[in-house]
């Protein structure tokens, strides 16, 4: 189910919203359209309690009406300046949290200026709106419905919960696909992962995975204990996941090269070659919803499997999308992150990874 939160200030755009919400309503769970938040307990914290709602919607329609920048408090006093406003609030909650924002401008009103914005709140202005007007109200309420759509996928977790049979089946082939990587004597790194006592490093995870996880190689650490992602970049990896609320055991974790290779050099050609038809049987065993990719050349690999038009993209751009594909099984979602490995040395990088996972929860 989508779940989308419209954001709006009673007093300048309630006639419209009403319209919106009943055109919204035809065309999405009823369940999932938040117009307000319905009660604030005695006591608790609201600024807390209008992020929490925030942060269980995939998107935000801010309603931007012809007085929604210069409305006033009883005092005389912009409410769109107060910290305590609730518009502002959602609005930078939505921005801080990576949620999908979709201004729409009704009543004939223009978008402001970041410069005419509150700090946390001046990005709203780099968004495309959309605009409402009274004439063509169906026409543009569609044209809205239709951006949800593409924008938010519909039921990302359409996986059912296999049964005992098809998850030993899964297990089973899995165990082949580990069986001959460790037996590939013309594999380009046999020979330097056998003369230093290394262990292949296959994958780890839940064999019918709503979401894979493909890095690029395993380091030394994950040589030495045959698992990925168990050395720094790992622990990153996992604090990212918890922020929202998976573990390990919860998906399925691999990587591009399947050994170490010397020198955490990048993926050579030959390997790729070697390589890539043993990711591509694991993928086709866990069938994932959604495949997120760790650093460019996982990202660029599986948007060239698919031969999608973004595979010529760059990482500052494509990171945190939802790209759709289809694999033989059903639609599904690639998200390019960047590497976890890069927040080891650029620390300032988590607060946007941290974002873009945000992304993934809607197939948690
Ligand atoms: N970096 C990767 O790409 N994969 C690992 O398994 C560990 C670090």
């Amino acid at each position: 189910m989508r779940r989308i939160f419209i954001n709006y200030r009673r007093q300048d755009s309630e006639g419209y919203v009403g319209r919106l919400y009943d055109h919204l309503v035809q065309h999405f769970d009823p369940a999932g359209v938040f117009m307000d938040v319905d009660s604030i307990e005695p006591g608790a914290d609201f600024i807390h309690t209008l992020r929490a709602a925030v942060a269980e919607t995939d998107v935000l329609l801010a309603v931007i009406g012809p007085n929604w920048l210069t409305i006033t408090d009883e005092a005389g006093q912009p409410r769109l300046q107060r910290a305590d406003d609730f518009v502002r609030i959602e609005i930078a909650a939505a921005l801080e949290q990576g949620k999908l924002i979709i201004p729409a401008l009704v009543g004939g009103a223009k978008m402001p200026p970041s410069s005419a914005l509150p700090d946390d709140i001046a990005a709203l202005a780099h968004r495309n709106a959309v605009e409402l007007t009274h004439q063509r109200f169906a026409f543009d309420a569609q044209q809205l419905v239709e951006a949800i759509k593409e924008a938010v996928p519909a039921d990302p977790s359409f996986k059912t919960r296999p049964d005992p049979q098809t998850l030993r089946r899964k297990e089973e082939m899995l165990k082949a696909v580990r069986d001959d990587l460790v037996n590939a004597t013309t594999s380009p790194l046999y020979v330097y992962r056998t003369a230093q006592g290394y262990f292949p490093v296959p994958g780890e995870g839940s064999p019918d995975a709503n979401i894979l996880f493909l890095g690029e190689s395993p380091g030394k650490a994950e040589a030495e204990q045959g698992r990925p992602f168990c050395g720094p970049s790992g622990e990153i990896l996992s604090e990212l996941l918890a922020s929202i609320g998976l573990q390990r055991e919860d998906v399925y974790i691999t990587n591009l090269l399947l050994d170490h290779p010397p020198d955490n050099h990048e993926p050579q050609p030959d390997e790729l070659a070697f390589y890539t038809p043993l990711v591509d049987r694991i993928l086709d065993i866990i069938q994932p919803a959604v495949i997120a990719t760790l650093g460019r050349f996982a990202t660029h690999y599986v948007l060239g499997k698919f031969d999608l038009l973004e595979r010529r993209g760059k990482m500052t751009d494509l990171h945190g999308k939802l790209i759709k594909a289809r694999m033989p099984y059903g639609e599904i979602h690639v998200v390019p992150m960047i590497h976890p490995a890069v927040v080891t040395y650029r620390p300032t990088q988590k607060a946007e990874l941290k974002r873009d996972f945000q992304k993934l929860k809607l197939f948690v």
